[in-house]
């Protein structure tokens, strides 16, 4: 099996040799695979690319992939690919450049893979892991928070570590998601693209690691842009399985639905009608906006042929009655034995145990 081991680097002349030699150590000790050491460098302006040459004399096993700066999600996915398509390798592992990554729990890594996890991540916050001591509380907050909130923001609570740069994977994962996760060109990259390969059904294993303060260079990421793009990466994707999950969808066409009623209700009126003609309309409107949406939409999987179209909206006019009947009848029931002024509670819940039923109706009697 052949391992491709990527290191992103930006100015990381003064670490670049050191971490390669103790990589070349390390791998020694790890049976099964054979090594390549893929620098990718952003033309560093240190000549980070001229230190790894010198270095690497006449080896076969070091290959610099340079680009021009744009970002280490970029610089991440250039590697990613160069190790797939030109290195042909079946893994890869990466590692920060800068040492704050301790080459020598690599082994740990391809143990986990060998136990039959395809995507094995360093974790500062599992026992065993941590983070330096010498950071300040601001930053050890920070650092515990921003993992926190991505790992219950996006609900995979199983990886306690989701911005952490040291870890070995499948290459499978390079090439399902290199389109995927192309957009992400800065540090989010390492979120995106764990939590696709979790989407994909990953088996996810842990190993414990030391994050420890670089000594020479310094830290490339920028706070304020990285904390931004983080939060939006997990409310998109929040709102987005929210919205493609199918009550989700359901909810946004009962809305339009609802939007509808209201609209054609008040030009009626506006226009002359009786209130109870104006509703009577809307409704029926909703009702056809509701049908045709979540035929091609809700439940645009399980849609109904165009020739079953007419005893089924016949049939949906039914459940919406129904609907109708419980929403009217949680008011009457309450106001009677709570008094009128209770009403907006008791439409609030009629509203409620209606959706209920409408959704029971749509997917088990509807669209079955
Ligand atoms: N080629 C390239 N291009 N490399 C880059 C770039 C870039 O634009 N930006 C950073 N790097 C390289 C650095 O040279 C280093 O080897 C590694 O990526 C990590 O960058 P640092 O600048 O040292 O980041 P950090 O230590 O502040 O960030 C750490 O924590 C982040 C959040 O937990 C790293 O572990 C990151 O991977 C992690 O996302
Ligand atoms: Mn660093």
């Amino acid at each position: 099996m052949k391992a491709v081991i990527i290191l992103p680097t930006y100015n990381e002349r003064e670490n670049i040799v050191a971490i390669l030699s103790q990589l070349t150590r390390v791998t020694r000790t790890i049976s099964g695979f054979s090594f390549v050491f893929l620098v990718a460098d952003d033309s560093s302006p240190d000549d980070t690319a001229g230190a790894v040459e010198s270095y690497k004399g006449n080896r076969r096993d070091i290959v610099i992939v340079s680009g021009k700066k744009e970002g280490l999600g970029k610089a991440l996915l250039r590697g990613m690919l160069y190790a797939v398509n030109v290195l042909g390798c079946d893994v890869i592992a990466q590692i920060d450049a800068d040492l704050s990554h301790d080459p020598s729990a690599l082994p740990k890594f391809f143990e986990k893979m060998r136990q039959g996890h395809d995507f094995v991540v360093g974790s500062r916050y599992i026992r065993g892991g941590s983070i330096p001591d010498n950071w300040g509380i601001h930053r050890k907050i920070y650092s515990i928070a921003g993992n926190a909130i991505v790992r219950f923001g996006l609900g995979e609570t199983r990886v306690h570590d989701w911005t952490g740069g040291y870890r070995v994977y499948d290459k499978k994962y390079v090439e399902r998601l290199k389109d995927e996760v192309a957009p992400y060109s800065g540090y989010v990259f390492q979120i995106a693209f764990l939590h696709n390969a979790i989407k994909l059904g990953a088996n996810v294993g842990e190993v414990p690691i030391h994050f420890t303060d670089r000594r020479f260079g310094h830290s490339k990421i920028a706070p304020s842009e990285y904390i931004r793009n983080v939060l939006f990466y997990v409310a998109k994707e929040r709102f987005s399985s929210v919205v493609h999950g199918t009550f989700g969808k359901f909810l946004v066409v009962g809305t339009i639905g609802f939007i509808i009623n209201t609209i054609v209700l008040e030009l009626l009126v506006a226009v002359g009608a009786h209130p109870v003609v104006g509703s009577a309309v809307g409704a029926e409107l909703a009702i056809i906006s509701n049908f045709f949406l979540n035929n091609s939409w809700t439940f645009g999987h399980k849609k109904i042929k165009s020739k079953n179209i007419p005893p089924k909206f016949f049939q949906f006019n039914g459940t919406s009655l129904g609907a109708l009947v419980i929403q009217s009848g949680t008011v009457a029931i309450g106001t009677f034995l709570f008094g009128v002024g209770m009403y907006r509670w008791f439409y609030l819940l009629g509203v409620g145990i209606g959706l209920i039923w409408n959704y029971a109706m749509y997917s088990r009697v509807i669209w079955r």
